[in-house]
């Protein structure tokens, strides 16, 4: 086996180098098209606690399977929400200040009402959970 030549070691690095740097380029974008998915679902509803520990205007960010869940308490009711950003995958938190869901990685805003996106760069709503009251205890589970 003869060694390889500067020459080719020199081809050999700069084929290497642009297809990472096609990849670092990528694979943010095709992520942006397909984004993340929910998997791996609770099959059982899981308890977010009493209601009465969750007043009017408050939320709670419950562990919901492999992803955290964010319920919050808005005039309308309670309303809970896969808290992982449709963009990439940050999590978002209830903005009390601001009325709104939001994504602090590159401020994107969700409509607590329904999950949909009010700004910023997610491509597509939350993901809306069901969310029950029994004997008042809060129950989160399975998508509307
Ligand atoms: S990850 Fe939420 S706005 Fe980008």
């Amino acid at each position: 086996m003869s060694p390889i030549s500067r020459r080719g070691f020199l081809k050999l690095a700069s084929r290497f180098l642009t297809a990472t740097g096609l990849a670092i380029l990528v694979i943010p974008i095709v992520a942006y098209f397909y984004p993340p998915k929910l998997e791996e679902m609770p099959s059982e509803p899981v308890s977010a606690g009493p209601l009465d520990g969750l007043p009017a205007g408050r939320s709670k960010t419950i562990r919901f399977g492999r992803y955290p869940a964010l319920v919050i308490h808005i005039p309308e009711g309670l309303r809970a929400y896969s808290a992982v950003c449709t963009h990439f995958a940050c999590i978002v938190k209830w903005d009390a200040e601001s009325g709104q869901i939001a994504c602090p990685c590159h401020d994107g805003f969700f409509d607590p009402l329904d999950g949909q996106v009010i700004s910023g760069p997610p491509p597509t709503p939350l993901e809306a959970l069901k969310v029950e009251i029994t004997d008042g205890e809060i129950f989160v589970g399975g998508i509307l």
